[in-house]
């Protein structure tokens, strides 16, 4: 099985859908693999993982060995990872250089990372130099505190025209793709209409080239905070509770373990 790569993701817009989830670990990373086009290792796993408040404290030392774990877990899909917060905003340079230490040291293809106008120049430089960058705009989870929370975006006419803007010079800088989360629905077909590179919708239109959500959402593994657009496709939660639950009862019984889990029992014994 040969790696999906990034030319072929791009290639896939007007040809197919484009299938996109989180992954922060190896179990789910070796599951949903046959699945998906695409995995994100994301920095949603600060709050989803970690059970951060918001995704600002994640480091690239700790988004590195998430991604790690994903490839090292995959061998089909294509795996980018998010630049975590104040790890690229800074500068061109800094971005470069943080974004080529987590490729070098995980494997993984590309990178994400939220921002509007500002990020241009990043993605370009980037792109340029050999990372391939998909830009994250509309509603940014690393501006949580300029924005005072999770907010949906566009909803008024100026701010989608300042959104579609922002995707017009992303493609213009070369990002290989555009992930719109949380934003008004015309503004992310309106987007998906006008540029050549797929866009990815979290909360953003049907219409987009491609869909993600975060695994956890939609296996009913967050806790009390899932938002209005993730779909629950399964209740694993239930699963996994069932069997905790039946371990605890066979230990305290003195059910499990039986002779069959242990080493040097003598068959006839
Ligand atoms: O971190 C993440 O999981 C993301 C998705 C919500 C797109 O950026
Ligand atoms: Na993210």
């Amino acid at each position: 099985i040969q790696r999906t790569t990034i030319p072929q993701i791009k290639a896939m817009k007007g040809q197919q859908k484009i299938v996109c989830l989180t992954a922060y670990t190896a179990p789910f990373a070796r599951m949903m693999d046959e699945f998906v086009d695409l995995i994100l290792v994301g920095d949603s796993t600060a709050m989803v993982g970690y059970n951060m408040e918001n995704t600002l404290a994640i480091t690239v030392e700790q988004m590195t060995a998430h991604a790690l774990a994903v490839t090292r877990s995959s061998e089909k899909a294509c795996v980018i990872v998010d630049m975590p917060f104040g790890s690229y905003q800074e500068s061109k340079e800094q971005a470069f250089r943080n974004a080529a230490y987590i490729l070098k040291h995980s494997n993984a293809q590309g990178v994400k990372m939220e921002g509007g106008e500002f990020l241009a120049e990043t993605v370009q430089f980037l792109t340029e130099r050999g990372i391939p960058v998909m830009a994250h705009i509309g509603l940014m989870p690393q501006y949580f505190n300029t924005m005072g929370g999770f907010k949906a975006q566009g909803l008024s006419p100026e701010m989608a025209d300042r959104i579609y803007h922002d995707a017009m010079v992303h493609t213009q800088a070369g990002a290989f793709g555009l992930l719109i989360e949380g934003s008004a629905e015309p503004l992310a077909r309106r987007i998906t209409e006008n540029v050549p590179i797929p866009t990815i919708g979290i909360g953003a239109s049907p219409d987009c080239d491609g869909q993600i959500l975060v695994t956890e959402d939609i296996l009913n593994l967050s806790g009390p905070r899932i938002p209005k657009f993730a779909k629950q496709f399964a209740d694993a939660q239930a699963s996994i509770r069932a069997g905790f639950k039946q371990y605890a009862e066979e230990v305290r019984a003195g059910t499990f373990p039986t002779l069959a889990h242990c080493f040097g029992v003598k068959k006839d014994d």
